[in-house]
Protein backbone atom coordinates (compact mmCIF):
# COMPACT_ATOMS: atom_id res chain seq x y z
CA UNK A 1 0.00 0.00 0.00
CA UNK A 2 0.91 3.28 -0.33
CA UNK A 3 1.14 5.62 2.63
CA UNK A 4 1.78 9.82 3.28
CA UNK A 5 3.56 10.16 6.60
CA UNK A 6 3.48 14.04 7.87
CA UNK A 7 6.19 14.33 9.80
CA UNK A 8 6.97 17.21 12.05
CA UNK A 9 10.66 18.45 10.98
CA UNK A 10 12.62 20.50 13.10
CA UNK A 11 16.09 21.09 12.64
CA UNK A 12 16.97 22.15 16.72
CA UNK A 13 15.65 23.67 19.37
CA UNK A 14 15.70 26.77 18.81
CA UNK A 15 14.35 26.45 14.96
CA UNK A 16 11.20 26.83 14.55
CA UNK A 17 9.50 23.37 13.09
CA UNK A 18 6.74 22.37 10.04
CA UNK A 19 4.91 19.21 8.56
CA UNK A 20 6.60 18.01 5.77
CA UNK A 21 4.35 15.59 3.86
CA UNK A 22 6.57 12.23 2.29
CA UNK A 23 5.22 9.22 0.22
CA UNK A 24 6.07 5.45 1.64
CA UNK A 25 5.31 3.07 -1.42
CA UNK A 26 5.15 -0.82 -1.08
CA UNK A 27 4.54 -0.67 2.48
CA UNK A 28 3.99 -3.97 3.91
CA UNK A 29 1.57 -4.63 6.65
CA UNK A 30 4.07 -5.84 8.69
CA UNK A 31 6.22 -2.93 8.96
CA UNK A 32 6.39 -1.62 12.43
CA UNK A 33 5.65 2.54 12.29
CA UNK A 34 9.20 2.82 13.24
CA UNK A 35 10.11 0.67 10.25
CA UNK A 36 8.22 2.54 7.96
CA UNK A 37 10.52 5.71 9.36
CA UNK A 38 13.53 3.59 8.69
CA UNK A 39 12.53 2.92 5.17
CA UNK A 40 11.89 6.61 4.41
CA UNK A 41 15.11 7.64 6.29
CA UNK A 42 16.76 5.44 3.70
CA UNK A 43 15.13 7.04 0.83
CA UNK A 44 16.01 10.22 2.26
CA UNK A 45 19.77 9.52 2.98
CA UNK A 46 20.11 8.17 -0.51
CA UNK A 47 18.68 11.06 -2.07
CA UNK A 48 21.08 13.41 0.15
CA UNK A 49 18.39 14.61 2.08
CA UNK A 50 18.76 15.19 6.04
CA UNK A 51 17.01 11.69 7.57
CA UNK A 52 14.03 12.23 10.18
CA UNK A 53 15.39 11.91 13.63
CA UNK A 54 13.44 9.64 16.18
CA UNK A 55 14.53 7.33 19.46
CA UNK A 56 13.75 4.25 19.85
CA UNK A 57 15.97 1.44 21.18
CA UNK A 58 14.48 -2.31 21.93
CA UNK A 59 11.60 -2.17 19.56
CA UNK A 60 9.60 -4.79 21.57
CA UNK A 61 7.24 -2.22 23.72
CA UNK A 62 9.56 -2.66 27.01
CA UNK A 63 12.17 0.44 27.04
CA UNK A 64 10.14 3.38 26.49
CA UNK A 65 12.49 5.37 24.03
CA UNK A 66 9.87 5.40 21.19
CA UNK A 67 7.64 8.11 21.90
CA UNK A 68 5.91 9.68 19.36
CA UNK A 69 2.49 11.85 18.71
CA UNK A 70 0.28 9.57 15.88
CA UNK A 71 -2.09 11.47 14.67
CA UNK A 72 -2.70 13.23 17.64
CA UNK A 73 -2.41 10.51 20.06
CA UNK A 74 0.60 9.85 22.33
CA UNK A 75 1.48 6.21 21.18
CA UNK A 76 -1.11 6.30 18.39
CA UNK A 77 -4.59 4.92 17.73
CA UNK A 78 -3.98 1.61 19.27
CA UNK A 79 -4.66 0.88 23.34
CA UNK A 80 -1.89 -0.74 25.38
CA UNK A 81 0.63 0.01 22.24
CA UNK A 82 3.96 1.66 22.20
CA UNK A 83 4.75 3.38 19.13
CA UNK A 84 7.39 0.76 17.99
CA UNK A 85 4.77 -1.96 18.19
CA UNK A 86 2.35 -0.30 16.20
CA UNK A 87 2.20 -2.27 12.87
CA UNK A 88 1.38 -0.67 9.04
CA UNK A 89 -1.71 -3.49 9.21
CA UNK A 90 -4.28 -1.04 10.82
CA UNK A 91 -3.86 1.77 8.16
CA UNK A 92 -5.55 1.33 4.34
CA UNK A 93 -4.04 2.31 1.09
CA UNK A 94 -3.59 6.23 0.94
CA UNK A 95 -4.00 7.04 4.59
CA UNK A 96 -1.93 9.41 5.90
CA UNK A 97 -0.38 9.28 9.14
CA UNK A 98 0.84 12.69 11.17
CA UNK A 99 3.55 12.61 13.89
CA UNK A 100 4.80 14.68 15.99
CA UNK A 101 6.77 14.72 18.93
CA UNK A 102 5.81 14.87 22.97
CA UNK A 103 4.47 18.33 23.74
CA UNK A 104 5.65 19.33 27.36
CA UNK A 105 7.60 21.99 28.41
CA UNK A 106 9.43 19.66 30.36
CA UNK A 107 10.18 17.47 27.48
CA UNK A 108 12.01 20.11 25.39
CA UNK A 109 12.07 19.39 21.16
CA UNK A 110 16.10 18.05 20.74
CA UNK A 111 15.61 17.37 16.51
CA UNK A 112 12.40 16.20 14.55
CA UNK A 113 10.58 13.68 16.58
CA UNK A 114 13.61 13.37 19.52
CA UNK A 115 12.65 15.28 23.20
CA UNK A 116 14.97 15.48 25.82
CA UNK A 117 13.12 13.24 28.50
CA UNK A 118 16.27 13.43 30.65
CA UNK A 119 13.40 15.70 33.57
CA UNK A 120 12.22 11.78 34.16
CA UNK A 121 15.81 10.71 34.53
CA UNK A 122 16.15 13.34 37.38
CA UNK A 123 13.26 12.61 39.14
CA UNK A 124 14.11 9.16 39.54
CA UNK A 125 18.05 10.11 40.71
CA UNK A 126 16.16 12.13 43.30
CA UNK A 127 15.01 9.35 45.08
CA UNK A 128 13.01 6.37 42.74
CA UNK A 129 15.36 3.65 44.29
CA UNK A 130 16.20 1.77 47.58
CA UNK A 131 19.45 2.73 48.62
CA UNK A 132 19.61 0.33 51.98
CA UNK A 133 21.84 -2.69 51.14
CA UNK A 134 19.53 -5.08 50.00
CA UNK A 135 22.48 -8.09 49.30
CA UNK A 136 22.25 -10.10 46.57
CA UNK A 137 19.24 -12.02 45.51
CA UNK A 138 16.92 -13.60 48.52
CA UNK A 139 15.99 -16.62 48.28
CA UNK A 140 12.42 -15.92 47.13
CA UNK A 141 10.54 -16.73 50.59
CA UNK A 142 12.83 -14.68 52.87
CA UNK A 143 10.59 -11.20 52.93
CA UNK A 144 7.27 -12.23 52.86
CA UNK A 145 5.10 -10.17 50.16
CA UNK A 146 1.47 -10.42 50.48
CA UNK A 147 0.06 -11.46 47.04
CA UNK A 148 -2.26 -8.19 46.88
CA UNK A 149 1.07 -6.10 47.64
CA UNK A 150 2.78 -8.00 45.01
CA UNK A 151 0.52 -7.70 42.41
CA UNK A 152 0.30 -3.78 43.05
CA UNK A 153 3.68 -3.53 42.77
CA UNK A 154 4.47 -5.46 39.89
CA UNK A 155 1.64 -3.15 37.96
CA UNK A 156 3.33 0.17 39.01
CA UNK A 157 6.65 -1.27 37.90
CA UNK A 158 5.52 -1.88 34.65
CA UNK A 159 5.43 1.80 33.75
CA UNK A 160 8.61 2.14 31.58
CA UNK A 161 9.03 5.56 31.60
CA UNK A 162 8.18 6.66 28.11
CA UNK A 163 6.44 9.90 29.02
CA UNK A 164 3.29 9.64 26.91
CA UNK A 165 1.25 10.43 30.74
CA UNK A 166 3.00 14.03 30.38
CA UNK A 167 2.41 14.30 26.48
CA UNK A 168 -1.44 13.34 27.01
CA UNK A 169 -2.07 15.87 29.72
CA UNK A 170 -3.13 19.20 29.14
CA UNK A 171 -1.33 20.64 32.04
CA UNK A 172 1.77 18.29 31.12
CA UNK A 173 1.87 16.80 34.26
CA UNK A 174 3.80 13.71 36.03
CA UNK A 175 2.31 12.27 38.39
CA UNK A 176 0.85 9.33 37.00
CA UNK A 177 5.01 8.60 35.88
CA UNK A 178 5.96 9.57 39.43
CA UNK A 179 2.73 7.82 41.24
CA UNK A 180 3.76 4.36 39.75
CA UNK A 181 7.07 4.62 41.08
CA UNK A 182 6.36 5.42 44.48
CA UNK A 183 3.87 3.36 44.43
CA UNK A 184 6.03 0.70 43.25
CA UNK A 185 8.60 0.92 46.06
CA UNK A 186 6.74 1.93 49.16
CA UNK A 187 4.41 -1.08 48.47
CA UNK A 188 7.90 -3.36 49.08
CA UNK A 189 9.56 -4.31 52.30
CA UNK A 190 12.72 -3.15 50.33
CA UNK A 191 11.07 0.18 49.79
CA UNK A 192 9.66 1.15 52.91
CA UNK A 193 12.87 2.65 54.66
CA UNK A 194 12.94 5.36 52.89
CA UNK A 195 9.42 5.93 51.81
CA UNK A 196 8.78 9.30 53.15
CA UNK A 197 12.30 11.10 51.70
CA UNK A 198 11.45 9.33 48.15
CA UNK A 199 7.97 11.08 47.97
CA UNK A 200 9.30 14.43 49.34
CA UNK A 201 12.02 14.44 46.90
CA UNK A 202 11.11 13.01 43.66
CA UNK A 203 7.46 15.60 43.96
CA UNK A 204 9.79 18.57 44.49
CA UNK A 205 12.06 17.26 41.86
CA UNK A 206 8.65 17.17 39.34
CA UNK A 207 7.72 20.48 40.48
CA UNK A 208 11.24 22.09 39.44
CA UNK A 209 11.15 20.17 35.79
CA UNK A 210 8.42 22.32 35.26
CA UNK A 211 5.94 19.37 34.95
CA UNK A 212 2.10 20.82 35.79
CA UNK A 213 -0.52 19.62 38.19
CA UNK A 214 -3.13 16.95 38.03
CA UNK A 215 -6.90 18.31 37.20
CA UNK A 216 -8.47 14.72 36.56
CA UNK A 217 -8.66 14.50 33.29
CA UNK A 218 -7.36 10.61 32.84
CA UNK A 219 -6.02 11.21 29.57
CA UNK A 220 -2.73 9.64 31.22
CA UNK A 221 -4.15 6.45 31.81
CA UNK A 222 -6.41 6.35 28.46
CA UNK A 223 -2.98 6.68 26.38
CA UNK A 224 -0.15 4.52 28.69
CA UNK A 225 1.09 1.42 26.77
CA UNK A 226 1.15 -0.59 29.99
CA UNK A 227 -2.22 0.45 31.58
CA UNK A 228 -0.55 2.04 34.46
CA UNK A 229 -3.86 3.06 36.61
CA UNK A 230 -4.66 6.62 38.09
CA UNK A 231 -5.06 4.73 40.95
CA UNK A 232 -1.33 5.73 41.42
CA UNK A 233 -2.06 8.71 41.21
CA UNK A 234 -4.18 8.79 44.69
CA UNK A 235 -1.55 6.55 45.89
CA UNK A 236 0.54 9.32 45.20
CA UNK A 237 -1.10 12.14 47.18
CA UNK A 238 -1.47 9.61 50.17
CA UNK A 239 2.22 8.71 50.47
CA UNK A 240 2.79 12.82 49.95
CA UNK A 241 0.56 13.97 53.02
CA UNK A 242 1.59 10.55 54.87
CA UNK A 243 5.36 11.91 54.72
CA UNK A 244 4.27 15.80 55.44
CA UNK A 245 2.57 14.83 58.85
CA UNK A 246 5.13 12.31 59.56
CA UNK A 247 7.51 15.22 58.60
CA UNK A 248 6.03 17.44 61.21
S1 LIG B 1 11.61 1.17 21.24
FE1 LIG B 1 11.55 0.38 23.28
S2 LIG B 1 9.47 0.64 23.86
FE2 LIG B 1 9.50 1.21 21.77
Amino acid sequence: MTLTLRVWRQPGPQTPGRLVDYTARDVSPHMSLLELLDVVNEDLTASGEEPIAFDSDCREGICGSCGLVVDGVAHGPKAATTTCQLFMRHYRDGDVITLEPWRARAFPVVKDLVVDRSAFDRVIAAGGYVSVDTGSAPEANAIPVPKDDAERAMDAAACIGCGACVAACKNASAVLFVGAKVGHLATLPQGRPERERRVLAMVAQMEEEGFGACSNEGECEAVCPKEISVTNIQRLSREYVRALLRRG
